[in-house]
């Protein structure tokens, strides 16, 4: 398996010379990536591939049911790099329909600690009952679950610190929610983003 992949690379590696010579030694200096990605763990959603981007175009991170905790020092450590290095000017929160850590955030079953990541989306579920109420289908509940999700995350990226001070600087930023298809492949803007501090 690992084999594979040295050999998937080595290939991978050969044909961007071929087609550009350069290539190696381009990226190999300083990195100027436009947008800052938040996305899904989940491996059918990674950012470079749905997005048509080429490695040096996004900044990444992704974790379960892509989630801004608060305290989650590993996202917002890529946040600030994003924001204050690389001066980073979208920040994108992607999820997608048929997100299994929404799904298990809410089907009332014990999955371990990450129960305990997966807290905010119950607290999202728990606000929306009366809009969850007027889909009888289980199916669309979930996917108005998943972009609640998004529109969410996008909320509490813009209310941190790190994005209220790089406005308050009067840097250009702003922040997105998109939404991936699974079944379709397309991305669709929720249109839920920020280029402002949030009013509340
Ligand atoms: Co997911």
């Amino acid at each position: 398996m690992v084999e594979y992949l040295i050999a998937r690379n080595a290939d991978w590696a050969a044909e961007r010379v071929e087609q550009d010579p350069d290539y190696f030694k381009r990226l190999s200096g300083p990195q100027h990536p436009r947008y800052l990605w938040i996305g899904c763990s989940d491996s059918r959603v990674p950012a470079n591939v749905i997005a048509g981007l080429e490695p040096g175009e996004v900044f990444v991170h992704r974790n379960v049911a892509n989630l801004m905790h608060p305290g989650d020092l590993n996202c917002l450590s890529v946040l600030q790099y994003a924001v204050e290095a690389l001066q980073i000017q979208k920040i994108i929160v992607c999820g997608h329909y048929g997100c299994g850590g929404v799904n298990a955030a809410v089907d009332e079953r014990r999955h371990g600690l990450i129960d305990h990541w997966l807290q905010p989306i119950r607290d999202i579920a728990e606000r929306s009952t009366e809009e969850m109420s007027q889909f009888a289908d289980e199916g669309q509940r979930m996917n108005r679950l998943c972009e609640l999700n998004v529109i969410a995350q996008v909320r509490r990226v813009a209310e941190t610190p790190i994005v209220r001070d790089a406005w308050a600087r009067g840097q250009e930023l702003s922040v997105h929610g998109l939404i991936y298809g699974l079944s379709n492949g397309r991305l669709r803007d929720l249109d839920c983003g920020f280029d402002a501090p949030p009013q509340h």
